[in-house]
């Protein structure tokens, strides 16, 4: 995810346009950068860093006059956050700049393309490719002569460009040519207009324009806007003009800029669809085939690892623990899980055949970069699973695959989860596919459905409000149990982590296979414990221990709460509270079965009026050991 901002009107388009990236900073904030467009011509700045960085050349800078700009906070996903790689991106001639949120999956194409058409890139980005193509067309309207004066030639460039653009994206453009216009674009990627007196405004949330007008136009799917001082004109990328209803926007900033959630982590689970699908873009071809494009390992090299070693932490760790299920399945490679923690210190066996994984979402965890730094000096091959662009341990691996999470601010873990999750899939999907093991088919099948997975967290998402009702319900427990078997013991282990992190409340997850050698011996009246049930159609022999494990608990007492596949009736008869989710693959299962408990935890420390997005004790990136 990343902050745009875009301005057409009276005021100083600079002053504006900081002030709302100021307000979107929290999109994305690994760079930021802004353009102005006056007197014919385009001025620009960019900074890596924080937004103070740039805000500070500005200041010691020559001023950037003018009453049309726009201006981008970064979140990376091409191309680290450098000052040549930050928005917006220019043509070879400075006449445009643009700014972009979201992935061009074609990009590499296009990017070829403009290169062979004479256009210098100077960037990683996905981003300059567009700069460059709205150029060649801007350029075509110039070479007839007949559109260049005219007002509109940016938003019909834009209509040609966005024609030829695959993936996600929202896009806002200025030109010297087109001198009182602001151009935006948008497909699966948010864009909102924000329409005042003489003034008007594009940007990815209301956050930024909620202090000069809240009159309000969501962009729709295809759309480009043209803003002006004076009016708005949206049509389709076939430039056919489009019907557009506008609304008035009644949050305060504070809530804008959780697109009106009470929290972020409310934010981030509603998120998590389309991090999934962020995630994916790109990295699944049309003949089923994955292609990690950052996957720097050479395949050879990856056909001779003889195990693999997944290093983590907290959430991440339990992410791991799945990961080491689908690893092992599909890949048919030895796959270790190690507490980053405890990694280095225990002199673990490693080789230049052995293939370490570091899963992250903050990319600063010094846990695991530590181990992450072991491996390497053992001569291990290091992938790092990572959701922030240029980071500490993915900048210290081989290779690295960026879950496309968008930032997530939240302490607790939740869209980082689900993605990390998803990269684990991929990888050992593409591992697989690499290595020809025997379950060529059934990698196959699991890719193809690895693309239904957003729609089915959509559907959990839905249905979560009996979850809400029994955390209130559950608010004055002091402790809950979690138990799981397969891929459900680790999401046992996180909604375990969610409930103590998030609620201070004593919680535990066990393999529930495990309740005979123990922690039965905990079960009493009314104590919740919360079942994760596998899919009765993947591994029955695991479904039928399962239920026995309820009716031991159910014996003694519990309450049971059982998170299990719609349509298992088996099981509903043992539930005191059935939670039911879609069916999915049985390694897939964790991305629909986490979710509830994700919203249980939260509900229920909120209920105890707790700060969820900031949590006591905790910080949302543990950067000491
Ligand atoms: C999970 O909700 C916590 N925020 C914590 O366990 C986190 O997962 C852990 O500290 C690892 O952080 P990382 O993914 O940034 O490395």
């Amino acid at each position: 995810m990343c902050g745009i901002v875009g301005y057409a009107g009276h005021r100083q388009a600079a002053d504006v346009v900081i002030e709302g990236l100021r307000r979107l900073e929290y999109r994305g904030y690994d760079s930021a950068g802004i353009a102005v467009v006056e007197d014919g011509k385009l001025r620009s700045a960019k900074r890596a860093g924080k937004l103070v960085n740039l805000v500070e050349a500005l200041a010691e800078g020559a001023p950037l006059p003018g009453r049309v700009g726009v201006g981008h906070t970064r979140w990376a996903t091409h191309g680290p956050p450098t000052d040549p790689n930050a928005h917006p991106h220019t043509d070879c001639n400075g006449h445009l700049a643009v700014v972009h949120n979201g992935i061009i999956e074609n990009f590499a194409a296009l990017r070829a393309e403009a290169a062979a058409a004479g256009h210098e890139l100077a960037s990683d980005t996905d981003t300059e490719v567009v700069a460059h193509l709205l150029e060649a067309e801007m350029a075509a309207a110039d070479a007839d002569g007949t559109q260049l004066a005219r007002p509109g030639s940016l938003a019909e460039a834009m209509r040609r460009v966005c024609r030829r653009l695959e993936g996600a994206f929202t896009l806002v453009a200025v030109d010297i040519r087109d001198p009182g216009a602001v151009v935006g674009a948008r497909r699966n990627s948010p864009l909102v207009i924000g329409c005042g007196e003489g003034e008007n405004f594009l940007a990815s949330d209301v956050a930024a324009f909620i202090a000069y007008t809240r009159r309000a136009v969501e962009l729709g799917q295809d759309q480009v806007a043209e803003i002006r001082a004076d009016g708005v004109t949206v049509t389709g990328f076939d430039g056919v003009p489009a019907r557009v209803t506008g609304y008035r926007v009644d949050w305060d900033v504070s809530a804008a800029e959780k697109a009106g959630y009470e929290y972020f982590m409310l934010k981030e689970i509603a998120e998590q669809p389309r991090a999934i699908a962020d995630t994916l873009l790109g990295r699944i071809g049309a003949d089923g085939n994955l292609t990690l494009d950052e996957m720097r390992l050479p395949a050879d090299e990856l056909r001779e690892i003889d195990k693999i070693v997944v290093v983590a932490c907290g959430t991440a760790y339990h992410a791991g623990m799945i990961a080491k299920y689908a690893i092992e399945h599909w890949c048919r490679i030895p796959c270790e899980v190690e507490l980053a923690s405890e990694f280095r210190y225990r002199d673990p066996i490693l080789t230049r055949s052995t293939l370490v994984i570091a899963i992250s979402q903050s990319g600063e965890t010094m846990d695991t970069l530590m181990a992450v730094r072991h491996a390497r000096e053992q001569r291990s091959r290091v992938l790092a699973i990572c959701n922030v662009n240029g980071s500490s341990i993915p900048r210290e691996c081989d290779a690295v695959l960026y879950t496309r999470a968008g930032p997530e601010i939240a302490v607790a873990s939740t869209k980082a989860f689900l993605t990390q999750l998803v990269g684990c899939y991929l990888v050992a999907l593409y591992l697989a596919q690499l290595r020809g093991t025997k379950y060529g088919d059934e990698a196959r099948d699991v890719v193809s459905q690895l693309a239904q997975m957003p729609n089915a967290v959509d559907v959990v998402l839905e249905t979560m409000e009996p979850v809400r009702a029994l955390a209130r319900e559950l608010a004055s427990e002091g402790c809950v149990l979690f138990l799981g078997r397969h891929v459900g013991f680790p999401v046992a282990l996180e909604g375990a982590l969610k409930l103590k992190e998030l609620a201070y409340m004593h919680a535990e997850g066990f393999a529930a296979g495990e309740l005979k050698h123990g922690p039965i011996a905990l079960i009493e009246g009314g104590l919740p414990v919360v079942v994760v049930v596998p899919s009765p159609g993947g591994r029955e022999v695991l479904h039928d221990k399962i239920v026995s494990n309820i009716q031991e608990i159910r014996a003694r007492g519990a309450r049971v709460i059982v998170i299990a596949e719609e349509g298992d009736h088996e099981v509903k008869p043992y539930a005191d509270t059935l939670i039911e989710v879609p069916h999915v693959p049985t390694l897939l299962q964790p991305l629909v079965t986490t979710v509830p408990l994700q919203v249980f935890a939260c509900e229920l420390a909120t209920a105890k009026g707790h700060d969820v997005d900031q949590p006591r004790n905790l910080a949302k990136s543990v950067t000491v050991e």
